[in-house]
């Protein structure tokens, strides 16, 4: 077996690993401050003394400022909703939610289920590690099972070594060169080959967070003696497993990568995949650069930053910002004295938290261009539409902030310097401090835990039952790979709305579609008409709930990222897709839609849709388990869940 199926069959509750839909069994579970509010929700409305599983935890990580009274009282929300239900509080500063997991929680051979789409990260442990909505992970917390298609296995074969100044984000970004970001659709990328040997835990994360750039649901990275020394390092070495394929491990598909053939790689606007290498666009002259996010903050990707500035300054012209990952990563660069190499250069060091990754902070000037060293580049994921982000490694973001464009840095660095960062190493003892890691309280204190909601924190908005017949506009119609950014933007002065729904409401495609919520709000009930690989990008579930909140009914699509899916049927809206692609031409916005036999359909598989206005009908599908289909039935996850616990 390879190393997925040996996990995947020590969980299995439901289903068979030769295809078709699997339960399987959740340990831990990960959830931050944009997703956790409604998991905390959930669990109040069930009434439950406290999780089910072996560890969960809510992270702060996202929007940690509390620049207003708003965030406060979402931070108090959660960090007493933790308290109440028993788990694990990581307070703001503590570090970004993927770091913070393989540091202090990722157990090889474990499943754990994250509320943010880049929880893969913890594959490079040996967990399998999946990124869900918050309401999979809210149902995983009370015992749920979690449930998903038997993926595809794709095994990524690494030969060789990198070279001077080529990363694992280089690695990353050829994947998705090869692969696009489709190309993981319903796939589980697992690495093996000598070369991998030759990466670091921290390096092995760089490459499991961005598998979900290319549509996968995780990437897995076997459990040998670098994770080993990795765990004892951090004083965790008692949850160590060797996790190795069998020798007669068999695949769905194998791609072979030498990596002393690649070179530094950049992502260009405005999507991940839009690949090259960084000498074709050297010479772009750029205004600011970020180090930091879930993808490349490691100790040893800021310790490469370091040895690249030192002894220079970062250009007149640039806004260099710096963001740790965790406070262990900073700690080490304080001790090790790279911390003071960064900022003589002239950077600047943020918080140890997700910051400018997702516009909260240092948002692009108008029509600016900034060079990152985070995982997406979407237009507006920075906070500007207008601005240009590009993606790239450390080394590449040192080396182009000291000379203001786009450089490489092998043809910035001396020989030296190239050798130097070669030798950078992963400590023998990280230096391990929990002070800003809360832990759960025995039972019997938390039940005398108050969960405090202050005023930001509406209440989960909750719909009825399917409806049997469904007439209602279409209120937008969208192109292909619609992000959940374009849904619902994520930045500092939309997120302090998150908890209070009507008002996070007013936001819903306030970039893409200015007239959208004055349109929506004069329809009772309305559907949305879009293109390909619908709802990709971040697991926001607030892009299902919000427009489930202004009635909603159903999406036709060509077809759908997996986690948003996922997330309209858990919020009770019907992710239809166009049986003919051509399709999606018989529908414009603003036209009457009837969708009649609604329970049928669904049990059915199928539904037709009559186009009232030009008297034409066309066929659309609804692949959906058993589970999907009671959950739609109900009206939502949060019905059913309480039918079940509650007996409601
Ligand atoms: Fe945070 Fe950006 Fe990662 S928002 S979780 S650093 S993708």
């Amino acid at each position: 077996m390879n190393i997925t199926e040996k996990i995947l069959c020590s969980h299995l509750v439901e289903g068979s690993l030769t295809g078709g839909e699997i339960a399987i069994g959740v340990d831990q579970t990960l959830c931050h401050d944009l997703t956790g509010i409604m998991a905390a929700q959930v669990l109040e409305s069930l009434e439950v003394d406290g999780v089910s599983t072996e560890c969960s935890v809510f992270y702060c990580d996202h929007n940690t400022l509390a620049i207003s009274v708003e965030n406060a009282d979402d931070h108090r929300y959660l960090r007493t909703a933790a308290a109440r239900f028993g788990i694990h509080f990581s307070k703001p500063g503590n570090g970004i939610c993927h770091f913070v997991h393989c540091q202090r929680f990722a157990v090889p051979g474990r499943v754990m289920l994250g509320a943010d789409s880049h929880s893969p990260t913890s594959g490079a442990l040996g967990m399998l590690a999946i990124g869900a909505g918050g309401m999979s992970v809210a149902s995983a917390m009370v015992g749920e099972p979690f449930r998903m298609e038997m993926p595809k296995i794709i095994n990524i074969v690494l030969q060789g070594r990198l070279g001077p100044a080529v990363s694992a984000k280089d690695i990353a970004l050829h994947l998705l060169q090869l692969l696009t970001v489709r190309g993981g659709i319903g796939s589980i990328l697992e690495f093996s080959g000598e070369g991998v040997a030759g990466l670091s835990v921290p390096e092995r994360a760089t490459l499991a967070n961005m598998s979900i750039e290319m549509g996968a649901t995780t990437a897995i990275f076997p459990s040998d003696q670098v994770t080993r020394e990795f765990l004892v390092a951090q004083g965790r070495g008692e949850v160590w497993q060797s996790l190795l394929a069998d020798a007669d491990a068999s695949y769905d598909r194998t791609i072979t990568i030498d990596l002393s053939g690649l070179e530094p790689l950049v992502a260009k606007p405005h999507m991940p995949d839009l690949v090259a290498p960084v000498r074709e666009v050297a010479g772009t002259v750029v205004d600011s650069v970020f180090i930091g996010s879930c993808t490349n903050a490691s100790l040893a990707d800021l310790q490469k930053a370091a040895i690249v500035l030192k002894g220079r300054k970062v250009a007149s012209t640039i806004d260099l910002t710096i963001a740790p990952g965790s406070r262990q990563v900073l700690a080490h660069l304080e001790e090790s004295g790279a911390l003071g190499d960064l900022l003589v250069a002239g950077a600047r060091i943020l918080e140890c938290a997700c910051g400018p990754c997702l516009g909260i902070g240092q948002v692009p000037a108008s029509g600016g261009v900034a060079l990152r060293t985070s995982n997406r580049n979407f237009p507006g994921r920075s906070g500007s539409e207008a601005a240009s982000v590009y993606l790239v490694g450390p080394e590449t973001a040192a080396a182009s902030s000291t000379l203001g464009k786009i450089t490489d840095p092998r043809d910035l660095l001396r020989p030296e310097e190239l050798a130097s960062l070669e030798k950078v190493r992963e400590p023998a003892a990280y230096r391990v401090d929990d002070c800003y890691l809360i832990g759960p309280l025995p039972l019997e204190e938390r039940k005398k835990v108050e969960v405090v909601r202050g005023g930001n924190v509406s209440s989960l908005p909750i719909r009825g039952s399917l409806r049997e017949k469904i007439e209602a506009p279409v209120a937008i119609k969208l192109g292909d790979n619609i992000t959940t950014d374009d849904i619902i933007p994520a930045n500092a002065e939309i997120l302090r709305h998150i908890g209070n729904i009507p008002k996070f409401a007013e936001f819903t495609f306030c970039y893409s579609d200015p007239g959208f919520v004055a349109r929506i709000k004069s329809m009772p009930h309305s559907i949305i008409v879009a293109g390909e690989n619908y709802g990709q990008g971040s697991s926001r579930e607030h892009a299902a709930l919000l427009p489930m909140f202004f009635g909603v009914e159903a999406v036709i699509a060509k077809s759908y990222a997996r986690i948003h899916r996922e997330n309209l049927i858990n919020y009770g809206i019907l992710p239809l897709m166009f049986s003919n692609r051509n399709d999606y031409q018989l529908i414009e916005e603003g036209e009457m839609l009837c969708l009649g036999d609604v329970v049928r359909g669904l049990s059915e598989g199928h539904i037709i849709i009559h186009n009232l206005k030009r008297s034409l009908s066309f066929k659309v599908y609804l692949p959906c388990s058993a589970r999907d289909r009671r959950v739609l039935l109900a009206g939502g996850a949060i019905n059913d869940l309480q039918r079940k616990i509650l007996g409601q």
